[in-house]
């Protein structure tokens, strides 16, 4: 049977995705204990990827298989299969703002700045609506942009609510939600149609991923 390399998300994604791919007999002790990016087990390679690249690693086949947020799938646009969810790493995208800006009727106000990781999801976000709203795209800590003035709002992606609320920011609008998503790149769903078809059964049949 042909051999499968499958990209996992760095980040909140990648312990729960090590324990599904344990759970499917390999063995990523490695992945734990290095800082190694390449992984083999079981006849599989695995590839330690930053979650936003993971859809670029399919899209473009040097990965067959990847675990990654619909987040980051949904931004980057790649042209990939998504045939299963998995379950896990549930966030939703949102558009937040400090507290004032639930009572400002934001939507009709003009050039709004919007912070965000997510320029893709917020662009369209806005334009589909015919809102104004000038995308900033930063990399990290996106909550802090209001707190001084850089940006009206955000658009980030919200798990527990606790960086909102620590930060004096509350939800405004919810624009999607995400979890972790197997995805295909789409040559190997056809050349390797077999190992692939297992692997999703084998994580289908798993009850507690
Ligand atoms: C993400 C996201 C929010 C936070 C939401 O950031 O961008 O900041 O988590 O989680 P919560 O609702 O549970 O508080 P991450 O921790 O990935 O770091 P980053 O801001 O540096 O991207």
């Amino acid at each position: 049977m042909s051999k499968l390399t499958i990209a996992l998300a760095k980040g909140r994604l990648l312990a729960p995705s090590i324990k599904l791919v344990e759970s499917l007999g390999y063995d990523l002790r490695a992945a734990r204990a290095s800082r190694k990016l390449v992984l083999a087990s079981n006849g599989a390679q695995f590839l330690i990827a930053k979650a936003s690249d993971v859809p670029i690693y399919v899209e473009y086949g040097a990965a067959d298989v990847g675990i990654v947020g619909q987040d980051a799938l949904r931004e980057s646009g790649a042209n990939v299969y998504e045939p299963l969810v998995l379950g896990y790493g549930l966030c939703r995208l949102v558009v937040a703002g400090k507290r004032e800006s639930q009572d400002a009727e934001w939507k009709t106000r003009a050039g709004l700045r919007v912070a965000t990781k997510y320029p893709r999801a917020a662009q369209n976000y806005f334009s589909t609506r015919g809102l104004s709203g000038e995308i900033i795209a930063l990399s990290g800590s996106i909550e802090l942009a209001p707190m001084v003035g850089l940006a009206d709002l955000i658009v980030d992606v919200v798990d527990t609510g606790r960086t909102l609320r620590d930060n004096g920011l509350v939800e405004l609008d919810e624009i999607f939600k995400s979890q972790a998503a197997l995805i295909v790149n789409r040559a190997s769903h056809t050349l390797k149609v077999d190992v692939i078809r297992q692997l999703v059964e084998q994580i289908e049949s798993k009850q507690d991923f």
